[in-house]
């Protein structure tokens, strides 16, 4: 007979853990509150010095010459799509295994989000998938590096020029990845990169566009603010300080230098984050890559690198006898906080309605959803948080083994 132990928490069993492990945390340390508080202390809080050091910290941590601060990712993808010259009856390929930021931001500029399916493996786009979906209307394509995982840019690029085409990534949970030696944001036309509190690094929430065209970044500067002149015409200019001219019909989507602030700090400890990621990330595949019902998240080639912003399982829902939905309720039960990355865009009413795809036209997308749970992963975790994840996980496996 099951010891209680050994008896999911779920059914009446004792949990792994008394006391809830989160799905996400903030590293949030003293060097963090000391540099938030200098900044207010300073009196200085809107766009000012800070934003503009971290903007510089970013663009040579991505190589690139210059980045956009901005209040969000989703900010970023809406004004490099809208630099890019995305507009009405434009088309816009992306991932059906995707948040709604990217979607959303191309409806809003007119133009229509072509979902695409993904490689089983790598759970992203490849260039072979969005070639298939290029027609005459295509403007832009807009890999996702899910997961963290980065999206063989090159090829991407190649693709896009020869097909007379731009390139917008979303590197939302992308920061530190790299492919064939091209860290993600520094290849594509714009990179648009997340710093919500469980992203990589965190500004509490926050964002920055790169691209190694120095134009678009202007662009996206300037419709960041308004569409407000800056810059050099001042100097020459015999207006006083005050003067400004708008030139475009912009937004409001600019960084604050509280944000920067916390940016700044979190940037000293951008390596060292990502290091404590790949760690966890290795270990659950060292613990749970034998274990009969689950399938892990593969691993990264030798020449990329991976941000593990996630760490997706697949669970083998046809030798377990219970369902996605009901092992991550189980998993609560034993005090492990889970997710679940992406609902497919298809599957929401709003998209579903607007774009018109039944369920089944993305299957792999599909398959994928019907059994992924995203484990926690994050550097404020101990070895023992990471051990009873693994215990957890294994012991429901067993428990509803069919
Ligand atoms: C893939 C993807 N893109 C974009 C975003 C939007 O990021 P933000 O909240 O910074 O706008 C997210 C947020 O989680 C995301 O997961």
């Amino acid at each position: 007979m099951a010891t209680k132990a050994m008896r999911p928490a779920i059914e009446g069993g004792s949990p792994v853990r008394d006391e809830f492990l989160p799905f996400a945390r903030p590293a949030i340390t003293e060097p963090d509150i000391t540099r938030v508080v200098e900044t207010l202390r300073s009196g200085w809080l809107t766009v000012g010095p800070r934003t503009k050091e971290f903007e510089k910290i970013v663009a040579e941590y991505i190589g690139v010459e210059k980045a956009a601060a901005l209040h969000s990712c989703t900010a970023g993808l809406h004004l490099s799509l809208a630099v890019l010259g995305v507009g009405r009856g434009d088309e816009v390929v992306m991932p059906a295994l995707n948040f709604a930021a990217g979607p959303n931001m191309a409806i809003h500029l007119g133009a229509t989000p072509v979902l695409v399916d993904i490689d089983p493996e790598t759970l992203n786009v490849t260039p072979e998938i969005l070639e298939a979906a290029i027609t005459p209307r295509t403007k832009v394509l807009l890999p996702l590096h899910f997961a963290g995982r980065p999206c063989d840019m090159r090829t991407i690029m190649d693709l896009a020029r020869s097909r007379g085409l731009r390139v917008v990534g979303d590197g939302a949970h992308a920061i530190g990845s790299d492919y064939g030696g091209a860290k993600v944001g520094s290849l594509a036309d714009a990179t648009s990169f997340s710093f919500y509190v469980t992203k990589g690094i965190t500004t509490g929430e926050g964002g920055i566009v790169t691209s190694p065209d120095r134009d678009v970044i202007g662009r996206v500067r300037r419709l960041s603010l308004h569409g407000m002149s800056s810059g050099a015409w001042k100097r020459y200019s015999d207006k006083g300080p005050w003067y400004y001219e708008i030139l475009e019909a912009g937004y409001k989507y600019n960084m604050n230098d509280m944000q920067a602030a916390l940016g700044l700090t979190q940037m000293e400890r951008v390596e060292v984050f990502r290091a404590d990621r790949e760690r966890i990330a290795a270990a659950y595949t060292r613990e749970l890559a034998n274990v009969e019902g689950v399938v892990v998240p593969a691993a990264c080639l030798t020449e990329c690198v991976h941000a593990w912003h996630l760490y997706p399982i697949q669970l083998d829902t046809d030798a377990l006898t219970i369902d996605r939905n009901h092992f991550v309720l189980a998993l609560l039960e034993e005090g492990i906080g889970v997710s679940v990355h992406f609902i497919p865009i298809h599957y929401h009413p709003f998209f579903r309605d607007h774009l018109g795809h039944a369920p089944g036209a993305f299957p792999v997308t599909e398959r994928y959803f019907e059994r992924a749970v995203s484990l926690p992963i994050y550097p404020m975790m101990t070895d023992g948080d990471v051990a009873d994840v693994v215990t957890a996980v294994s012991k429901l496996l067993s428990h509803y083994k069919r």
